[in-house]
């Protein structure tokens, strides 16, 4: 399976910013066929950067859609309008569960809209610090597993992309602590093992199974060594380049 290399930008770079930053990561990396690069910029810049991206060296996501294609909802950019734009989008990140108030009903139907649209899903899912504090770390994981592919099919959960991010570990947490490659590991497995339920022992090993949370440089190749781990999705070192080109290299290194 590919390594994927996911750069979550949240709420930075302006369209200006983004391009020029685009530019200088196209330039400094080259065209890895096993190690998938993603970037996800703004909504505002998805449009400009669709005509700027090399797609043999990277592919574009989106942070979040709404999951009607069409209609009043003002304010809302849909997955529809987002089909040939972008090849991913995160979906049910743990900015949008709690601070946007999204439910794994919502999120649910988000990942359906991204596979209706021909765009493939990560979902995002992990456990508060208090959640984990009070034992509840395997119950949150499989709710929002669960939750969140209430509506995946079979056939289309090929499709889709899961993101553990415990959200004790993301570096805008206050006090956040980078995760141990032990306690990714068994968050991961638990993973896996609920995806066995559903799909079946030969689709749970074929999802790819991302980690995010202060993703740096000095611990991307423990990371990605973690069993079962897939690839990382990044927040604040993807916006250094220096950083998130660095991050590319080793999950070039751990894939040879
Ligand atoms: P950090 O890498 O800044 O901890 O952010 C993780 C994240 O939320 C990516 O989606």
């Amino acid at each position: 399976m590919k390594s994927y290399i996911v750069g979550n930008w949240k709420l930075n770079f302006n369209v200006g910013e983004a391009s020029i930053y685009l530019h200088k990561l196209q330039k400094k990396i080259p065209n890895y066929r096993d190690v998938e690069v993603v970037v996800a910029p703004t909504a505002l810049c998805l449009q400009p950067l669709s005509l700027q991206i090399e797609r043999s060296k990277m592919k574009l996501a989106a942070q979040n859609a709404f999951y009607r294609d069409f209609g009043a909802y003002t304010g809302e950019i849909s997955f529809a309008e987002l089909a040939g734009l972008v090849n991913y989008a995160i979906v049910g990140h743990s900015e949008r569960r709690y601070i946007f108030h999204e439910d794994d009903k919502m999120i649910a139907k988000k990942v359906a809209a991204a596979i209706r649209n021909k765009i493939r899903p990560i979902l995002c899912i992990g456990e508060t610090e208090s959640e984990r504090s009070f034992g509840e770390t395997r119950d949150v994981i499989r709710d929002q597993l669960l939750g969140g592919l209430s509506e995946v099919s079979e056939e289309d959960i090929s499709k889709v992309l899961i993101a553990y991010e415990p959200v004790w570990a993301i570096s805008s947490t206050k006090d956040a602590k980078p995760a141990t490659p032990d306690e990714i590991a068994e968050v991961v497995g638990l993973i896996r093992a609920n995806l066995k339920e559903i799909y079946g022992a030969k689709i749970a090993e074929e999802v790819p199974v991302l980690f995010g949370g202060s993703v740096k440089p000095t611990n991307a190749g423990a990371y990605l060594t973690v069993p079962g781990v897939n690839g990382l999705l990044i927040g604040g070192a993807s916006l250094i380049l220096e950083q998130f080109t660095d991050i590319i290299e080793t999950a070039k290194r751990v894939k040879q």
